[in-house]
Order: C-alpha cells, then sequence, then structure tokens
C-alpha cells in the first residue's frame, strides 16, 4: 500500500516536472511576467487610475468629468521636468503657487507610488503607451507578453488565445470582441467581455497598441 502510494508520488512528480518545462518552454515564463508587471509606468498607470483620473481624465487632457467643477482652472496635465511634477505631486497645488484643488499626495501615497506615477504622466497623452498598459495589465496571462498567444494561461483554453501578431481582424472586429467578449461573436466564451471593466477610450487604446504588434509592422 505504502508503496503503491510512493511510487503514485513519483509519477506525478515526474509528470508534474515534465509539464513545467514544457510549459516553459512553450509559454511566457514567471520571471518575464513578473518583470514587466513591476516596470515603473505600469504600477504608475494603475496608480494614475485610481487617484488622478478622477479629474485629469484617462488621456491627462483635463477633459474628465468632475473637471467641470473646477471653473476656469486647466486640469490638462503638460509636458514639464520632473523636478516640477515631482514637487506639484508631493506637495499639491498649494505647495506650488497653483490651485489648492489639486490636493497634496506626500501623505496619502508611497515614495515608489509617487515616483512611479511620474514616470506614467509622460506618456499618458499617448494613446499606443496607454493602450500598452491596458493589454499588460489585462491581456498577457492568456494572449502573452508579445501578444502571440503564449501567455502563462494559455495552455488552459482550447482554442488557444488568438496569436494577435498574425490577426487578420480589422479594428472594429476588434474593438467588438473585446467589448463583448467572444460567445456574443461565435467564438471561445474563453475570451471574456471586458465592456465592464474597461472604459471605451481604454478598449480604444488597447486597440491602437495591438496595430503594433502586427508581424511585419
Ligand atoms: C481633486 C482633483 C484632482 C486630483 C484627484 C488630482 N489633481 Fe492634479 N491637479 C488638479 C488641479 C485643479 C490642477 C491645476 C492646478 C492649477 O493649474 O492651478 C492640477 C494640476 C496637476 C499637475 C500640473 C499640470 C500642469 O500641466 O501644470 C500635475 C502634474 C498633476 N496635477 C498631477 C496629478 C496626479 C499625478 C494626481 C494623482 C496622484 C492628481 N494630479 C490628482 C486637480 C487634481
Ligand atoms: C482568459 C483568457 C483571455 C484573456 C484574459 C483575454 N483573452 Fe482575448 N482571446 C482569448 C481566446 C481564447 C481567444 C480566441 C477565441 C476563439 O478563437 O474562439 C481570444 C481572442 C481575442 C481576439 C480576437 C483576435 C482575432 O484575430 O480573431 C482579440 C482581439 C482579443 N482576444 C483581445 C484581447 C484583449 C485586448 C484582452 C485584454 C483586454 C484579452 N483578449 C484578454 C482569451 C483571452
Amino acid at each position: 500500500m505504502r508503496q503503491a502510494l510512493t511510487k503514485i508520488l513519483a509519477a506525478l512528480s515526474i509528470l508534474l516536472c515534465s509539464s513545467a518545462a514544457a510549459l516553459k518552454a512553450d509559454s511566457d515564463s514567471r520571471e518575464i511576467v513578473s518583470a514587466e508587471l513591476a516596470k515603473p509606468v505600469i504600477r504608475g498607470a494603475i496608480v494614475f487610475k485610481n487617484y488622478c483620473v478622477l479629474c485629469h481624465g484617462e488621456r491627462g487632457d483635463g477633459l474628465a468629468r468632475s473637471a467641470k467643477l473646477y471653473g476656469v482652472v486647466n486640469l490638462a496635465i503638460r509636458k514639464l521636468d520632473e523636478e516640477y511634477l515631482q514637487k506639484i505631486v508631493r506637495k499639491g497645488g498649494a505647495g506650488v503657487g497653483r490651485s489648492a484643488f489639486m490636493p497634496m499626495w506626500k501623505a496619502e501615497l508611497s515614495e515608489e507610488q509617487i515616483n512611479d506615477v511620474v514616470s506614467y504622466l509622460e506618456l499618458v497623452g499617448d494613446n499606443v503607451s496607454r493602450g500598452e498598459v491596458v493589454f499588460k495589465t489585462n491581456c498577457i496571462l492568456c494572449h502573452g507578453i508579445t501578444g502571440n498567444g503564449k501567455g502563462r494561461a494559455s495552455h488552459l483554453f482550447d482554442p488557444r488565445p488568438a496569436d494577435l501578431t498574425r490577426s487578420d481582424k480589422n479594428d472594429d472586429y476588434k474593438r467588438m470582441i473585446i467589448t463583448t467578449g467572444g460567445e456574443s461573436m461565435g467564438r471561445s466564451a474563453a475570451m471574456p467581455a471586458w465592456g465592464e471593466q474597461l472604459s471605451p477610450q481604454e478598449i480604444g487604446d488597447a486597440v491602437n497598441y495591438l496595430r503594433t504588434l502586427l508581424v511585419g509592422n
């Protein structure tokens, strides 16, 4: 009995090791994914979404829903040098002689979050960069970091997640399948519907980014 159990355990561990090795060869490694998600701009984008979008808008252009509450103050984030950005984010508008409606963040956010969000401010105006962040924070476990369909979880699905570097679908189709999910388009239900989690702006940005992943681009 005991011997049989030992044999089963041994067989199981061989199976586990070999599938782990196969996984490694065929899909993104855990290290690569963690390194990608630890990039300051990726983390900074999340901070921006949680704390800044409300006033500055998803594109940092000041066209947020609450912007009108601040009357004539322009909420667009311009290209400014890093030292100034650090200062206004830490000390708030009042700390640099600007509107006090810009909160002081140094007590609210960690050092790391402040540095991260400041590095994201340089990219917030660029639709492809914003789309890259949407893709990397939502899609890579299935579609892979490079979009080749070999994400860490890709082997769990049949059909496999699409290879987005070789997609023959146009932007409208992509926007639709991302918003409403695979099932509503007669495709696999494993492709989730993102229309509730992501805004139309974010989905549009992701589609722009996907265009840059196409081979031969
Ligand atoms: C409650 C609304 C509000 C929130 C939330 C907010 N801001 Fe602001 N922010 C403002 C206002 C108002 C100004 C404009 C100040 C002025 O022009 O006098 C401003 C200005 C700025 C500027 C200077 C823009 C320029 O071009 O001069 C930066 C940079 C900035 N905010 C970054 C951030 C970051 C990063 C966050 C999130 C951590 C954030 N803000 C959250 C209201 C807000
Ligand atoms: C849980 C796994 C999973 C996640 C997460 C996921 N997808 Fe998919 N996606 C799939 C699968 C599976 C298919 C293929 C469906 C089929 O072939 O029937 C697919 C198909 C697609 C297609 C169609 C491509 C083509 O050429 O036909 C696009 C575009 C797409 N996904 C974009 C995205 C984007 C953008 C995200 C992130 C916001 C995302 N997917 C997240 C599993 C996933």
